[in-house]
């Protein structure tokens, strides 16, 4: 018996469905997602410390993975970009590129603000205590201090801001997604789901 291979346009986008390709990115990069804010929401909520929990202790080192994620998948998205399914047109369209452009700048400047830090500090980075990303050198106060944010003035540092709104547009995705699918039936979900919308 010969397994028949998929063809080459199941793993590309088309205009009615995304493909394989995309769609293992966006949930397993939603699958990290919910594993850093579920961990995040538990910090400041009940005070876990890196060091007390193992879902903390990861959260740097899936923040990194997930940075390379989301380069390869900008990547992937240019790529596919005339191929993908269009947004049409109209204010809602705009509303759905708009905010999935929100999304891929916040991918990227959550995790780099974070490393951005670590470098400043002179802390350096090695992923999962094993590959060195930074190395530790002579911290640099004003890049840190400017990250950081002031207690006084921002209340948070500026990694934790963005983290938050990150989550805020997420939030919004998902409601937005709800909306399409259960509100106005018009098979949105199904794009992201393999299905022909
Ligand atoms: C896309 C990936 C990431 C997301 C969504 C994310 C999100 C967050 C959020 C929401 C907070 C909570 C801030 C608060 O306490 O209010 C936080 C804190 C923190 N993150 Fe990340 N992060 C990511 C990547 C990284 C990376 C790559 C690093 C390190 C290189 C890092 C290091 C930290 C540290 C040290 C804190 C605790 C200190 C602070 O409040 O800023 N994060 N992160
Ligand atoms: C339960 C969680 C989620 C559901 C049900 C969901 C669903 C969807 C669906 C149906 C689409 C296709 C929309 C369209 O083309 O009109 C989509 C696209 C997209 N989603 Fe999500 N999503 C989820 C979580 C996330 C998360 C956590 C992120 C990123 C932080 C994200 C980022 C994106 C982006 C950037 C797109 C545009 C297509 C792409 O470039 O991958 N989604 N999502």
């Amino acid at each position: 018996m010969t397994a028949t291979a998929a063809p080459p346009t199941l793993w590309l986008d088309s205009p009615t469905q995304y493909g394989r390709i995309s769609r293992i990115l966006h949930w397993s990069m939603a699958l990290l997602f919910l594993w850093q804010f579920t961990g995040m929401v538990l910090k400041v909520t009940l005070g876990l410390h890196p060091r007390d929990s193992w879902l903390l202790g990861t959260h740097a080192h899936v923040g990194f993975v997930l940075m390379v994620l989301m380069v390869l998948r900008a990547i992937w998205a240019i790529a596919n970009i005339h191929r993908r399914p269009s947004y049409g047109t109209g204010f809602l369209a705009r509303c759905a590129s708009l905010g999935h452009a929100a999304l891929y700048l916040l991918m990227l400047l959550v995790p780099l603000s974070a490393l951005v830090r670590s470098w400043a500090s002179g802390r350096g980075f090695n992923l999962f205590n094993t590959i060195p990303v930074l190395s530790p050198g002579t911290a640099t106060p004003a890049i840190g201090q400017f990250i950081n944010g002031t207690r006084e003035t921002l209340g948070a540092s500026i990694h934790g801001l963005l983290g938050w709104l990150l989550l805020l547009i997420i939030v919004g995705h998902i409601g937005m997604v709800i909306l399409h699918h259960w509100v106005w039936k018009d098979g949105t979900l199904h794009k992201m789901l393999g299905r022909k919308a």
